[in-house]
């Protein structure tokens, strides 16, 4: 079951620079942290009642280098929504024909905890991510 919005995820050239740009518009914004297994860098803008991830590419087979290559002044991503049971949340999701990328299974995401993601073409193009709280 879909409990909240975890996060909106936004893919940027300059990872600094949209850090900057966050903090003077007020918001607490994290430190970058590189995360080699997922092939990203990312900061964090934390609002009162969700955050924003900004998203930078790390290393050769960045997921988010052909994103920027599309979109080279960044875009929107994906969105982060809370599920209570993400196991069972998958069953439902692929019993409704959505397909999960990779290989199915949840892995360990960019808040050290199971996440997953469906494909945009199943979900009206949108990346949704779901991460189990
Ligand atoms: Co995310």
């Amino acid at each position: 079951m879909i409990t909240g919005l975890n996060h909106v995820a936004i893919a940027v050239p300059d990872l600094d620079r949209a850090a900057a740009q966050y903090r003077r518009m007020g918001a607490s914004v994290s430190g970058a942290q590189d995360l080699p297994d997922h092939g990203v860098t990312v900061v964090f803008v934390t609002l009162p009642n969700t955050k924003i991830e900004l998203l930078h590419p790390l290393g050769e087979n960045s997921p988010i280098a052909a994103f920027l290559e599309k979109n080279p002044s960044g875009g929107l991503h994906h969105i982060c929504l809370d599920v209570d049971d993400l196991a069972k949340t998958a069953e439902g999701v692929v019993a409704d024909g959505i397909r999960v990328l990779g290989d199915g299974q949840p892995k360990i995401g960019a808040h050290g905890k199971p996440v997953m993601f469906l494909h945009p073409k199943d979900t009206q193009g949108a990346l949704l991510e779901f991460e189990e709280r």
